[in-house]
């Protein structure tokens, strides 16, 4: 646990909102959560479980209402075979990740983990004393893995693969093609797969729609431990709820783990989650503003001389080469925080030494004056 290193993108965070509670005018481009209130709905049902007194223990796997209306999503929206003893819901699908890891790798273990990585990966495989192992996913190939190059790097010590479709940092959505070739490998080699689905209802085009690579076959599937969860979807990311469904023997291990260290998530919590899978329309008209934001951002950032960034087609962020500059991300993000005001996050903690990432989880009015703040930047480093 002592090799986990903080955030390292908190210093440039913490600037940002000093400067904005100092009255600045602040750009911030960093957020990893949707600009919106909690769908009412959800809210509603909370405030109700508070005031019928759900306000004590569950079991620690969560409420078996909700264990069944996950599984049946998962079945219904993801094609995955799985009931609701295969399902655990957690504080954050963070901490399904992690206790997913934990339950499975350990020291002598190796993690594959395409980069650029959500920041946090890497970081709970250390904690573990297990080893990540990073295998590129390039811009000129979607930020997709190549299935050959994946397979060069399992060993025999290889216990894991993370996937996370659509990326967090990249925005970039996984091909079925490219899924199938990777589910092929990882049964052959008998390896698992966690597959972290977070932002799936956040895809915005047609040609690239999200696939659960645990849709497959029962044979992938009994490697495949899907992770997914409220806070980006249903704008949840303060009640702290996820859910995982994994095969029946790791299932157990995880509640276990889970059951001696977190307990269940919130009791009330989990009452309001019980009404999201219903918000349909909500999703969709947060999803249209989303995408309308990122052809705005993309559009306008793909204009500003030396910038490069492919298209993303899910999440809520931008993913920007500025490389070309000659300043490490970092010193980009630093600079451009402190001569206009924008804060972006810079690539290094996510395995990236040539981007930086914008969230587009702000107003479009955000975006534009962003965009024009770091086009008057970039002109000065040229
Ligand atoms: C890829 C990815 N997975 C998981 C999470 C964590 O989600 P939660 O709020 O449910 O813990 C995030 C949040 O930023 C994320 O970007």
């Amino acid at each position: 646990m002592g090799s986990m290193a903080p955030s390292a993108t908190l210093a440039i965070d913490s600037k940002a909102k000093a400067m904005k509670a100092a009255g600045e005018d602040v750009c911030t481009m960093s957020a990893g959560e949707p600009d919106c209130p909690t769908f009412a709905p959800i809210i509603q049902a909370a405030i109700e479980a508070l005031q019928k007194g759900k306000t004590g223990y569950t079991p620690a796997s969560g409420i078996p209402d909700l264990k069944k209306a996950c599984a049946e999503k998962l079945q219904r929206e993801n094609g995955i075979e799985t009931k609701m003893e295969q399902i655990i819901v957690s504080p954050g699908a963070k901490y399904s990740c992690f206790a997913t890891i934990a339950a499975l790798c350990g020291p002598g273990d190796e993690v594959i983990i395409p980069a650029p990585y959500w920041l946090s990966y890497p970081e709970m495989v250390r904690g573990v004393g297990a080893k990540p192992v990073f295998i590129p996913a390039r811009a000129e190939n979607n930020y997709e893995i190549d299935p050959a190059e994946f397979e060069a790097a399992i060993t025999a010590k290889t216990r894991l693969l993370v996937l996370n479709s659509p990326s967090n940092p990249t925005g970039a959505v996984y091909r079925r093609q490219t899924l199938e070739k990777i589910a092929e490998i990882v049964i052959r080699k008998d390896i698992m797969v966690l597959s972290d689905e977070i932002y799936e209802k956040l895809t915005y085009d047609d040609a690239l729609p999200h696939v659960s690579i645990g849709s497959f076959s029962k044979a992938i599937n009994d490697r495949t431990i899907t992770v997914n969860g409220f806070s980006k979807t249903y704008a949840m990311t303060g009640w702290r709820l996820g859910y995982l469904s994994a095969p029946q023997w790791l299932t157990k291990k995880i509640a276990a783990l889970q059951s001696h260290t977190t307990s269940n998530p919130t009791t009330f919590a989990q009452y309001g989650a019980l009404k999201a899978f219903a918000c349909t329309a909500e999703v969709a008209e947060m999803k249209q503003e989303f995408q309308r934001r990122r052809d705005l951002i993309h559009s306008l950032v793909s204009d500003i001389p030396g910038v490069k960034c492919s298209r993303p087609a899910g999440a809520f962020y931008l993913f920007c080469d500025i490389s070309s500059f000659g300043l490490t991300p970092f010193k980009f993000c630093e600079r451009l925080l402190d001569e206009q005001k924008v804060a972006g996050v810079p690539g290094e903690p996510f395995g990236s030494d040539r981007c930086i990432r914008f969230s587009y989880a702000c107003s479009q009015e955000t975006i534009r004056k962003a965009a024009e703040r770091l086009k008057a930047f970039s002109a000065t480093l040229r």
